[in-house]
């Protein structure tokens, strides 16, 4: 078992600057998910720690030992790529036990097949039989890739790399050709295994709920940079600035140009088309920003309707009247596209709501829930 440590990292092509100094610590045993938009650098940083791609400069330490020179198949890594490739020819069962085997053969085959160790006829079964058992693939050893599924055939490749018994995964994007309902499925079997295995993990993907939802921690990036490394929920609840807030969560946090104002002792965000009250515990954070523009954050489902009943107190300095344009039944909640003022909110709304297109509504804003960004620096005031 080994963590894996980036430091300042960084890895430029030509003129492309792809993974620009970042720093990461994948903990021991941590599911840690990698997450950004396309050509924000994901891919880059796991074939650096994965040995396939050199450092420009920075260390990579897995275990106790800096890699940048050590060779892939000496670095005790298995990689799942999106676009695995499955033998044709060779069943199930064979298709799993080839690396181990090519590892028999002194100077062994092309990465990702270590020479050095060598495994027994006995010793192959048993790893090849009790990845099988874990993913599920018993029924199915003797069969060839193009008599299983999708899914199935993700798993095989799954299941190569388990049997390896290395002391870190890396993934990238591994569930992306799969359909929606099997993505989930085999994300769930994917979390289940690593708790079972316990073998450091990171997992590249751009889709921000299966990184919610995989992650022990997730590292966010866009352009090279890591942009916030936290918990799920933290991430959530606490975005370090405007790119994160908008890119976890769906739909995408609201985000309206602001000023805060004093007025009468009490702070105030004034969007121009609504003027909102800021909660006695924000205000501290705020107040350095009085006469400022800000950009003012808050999510679709911190936004309810006045008429039915929550948790949110109704005051006249946290309700605004919108215009509700578009509605979209999602069944237990309605997504709603609400305007005011020339300005679009959307909102994830109780289905109780009778709220109809074309209707004119009281919306609660949860302002304890909101957020507030520099509007120069896009960092996160609160
Ligand atoms: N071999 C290369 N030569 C030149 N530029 C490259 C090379 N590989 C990647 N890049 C560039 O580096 C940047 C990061 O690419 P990378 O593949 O790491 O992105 P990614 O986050 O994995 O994106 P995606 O989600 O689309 O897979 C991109 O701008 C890409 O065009
Ligand atoms: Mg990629």
């Amino acid at each position: 078992m080994a963590g894996v440590a980036l430091k300042n990292l960084t890895k430029s092509f030509n003129k492309v600057t792809a993974v620009n100094s970042i720093n990461l610590e994948i903990r021991d045993k941590e599911f840690m998910v990698l997450v950004g938009p396309s050509g924000c650098g994901k891919t880059t940083a796991l074939r650096m720690i994965a040995g396939l791609e050199e450092a420009t400069s920075g260390e990579i330490v897995i275990g106790d030992r800096v890699v940048n020179d050590v060779s892939p198949k000496d670095r005790d890594i298995a990689m799942v790529f999106q676009n695995y490739a499955l033998y044709p020819h060779m069943s199930v069962y064979d298709n799993m036990s080839f690396g181990l085997r090519l590892k028999r053969t002194e100077g062994g085959g092309p990465w990702p097949f270590n020479s050095k160790r060598t495994f027994t006829e006995a010793e192959i079964d048993r790893r090849v039989q009790e990845a099988a058992e874990m993913l599920g693939l018993k029924p199915l050893l003797e069969r060839k890739p193009k008599e299983l599924s999708g899914g199935q055939r993700q798993r095989v490749a799954l299941g190569r790399a388990i049997v390896r018994e290395p002391k870190v995964f890396l993934m990238d994007e591994p569930l992306s050709n799969l359909d929606a309902k099997l993505r989930v499925q085999t994300r769930a079997e994917l979390i289940k295994l690593h708790r079972r295995l316990g073998i450091t993990t990171v997992y590249v993907t751009h889709d921000q709920v299966e990184a919610m939802t995989m992650g022990d921690r997730i590292a966010v990036m866009s352009n090279g940079i890591i942009q916030q490394c936290d918990k799920p929920l933290e991430l959530y609840n606490h975005p370090a600035n405007l790119f994160v807030a908008g890119f976890i969560g769906s739909p995408a946090m609201n985000f309206v140009p602001a000023t805060v104002v004093e007025t009468g002792g009490r702070l105030f965000i004034d969007c121009k088309s609504f003027k909102v009250v800021l909660p006695e515990a924000l205000t501290a954070k705020a107040k350095p920003y009085v006469g400022k523009e800000v950009t003012f954050g808050i999510r679709p489902e911190d936004l309810y309707d006045s008429k039915v009943p929550t948790l949110v107190a109704a005051t006249p300095d946290n309700t605004i009247t919108v215009d509700v344009d578009v509605i979209e039944p999602l069944g237990n909640d309605v997504e709603m596209y609400l305007t005011i003022g020339g300005l679009q909110l959307i909102a994830m709304i109780d289905s109780g709501s009778s709220a109809k297109m074309g209707d004119k509504i009281d919306v609660l804003i949860d302002m304890t829930k909101s957020h507030l960004f520099d509007r120069e620096t896009e960092q996160a005031i609160y």
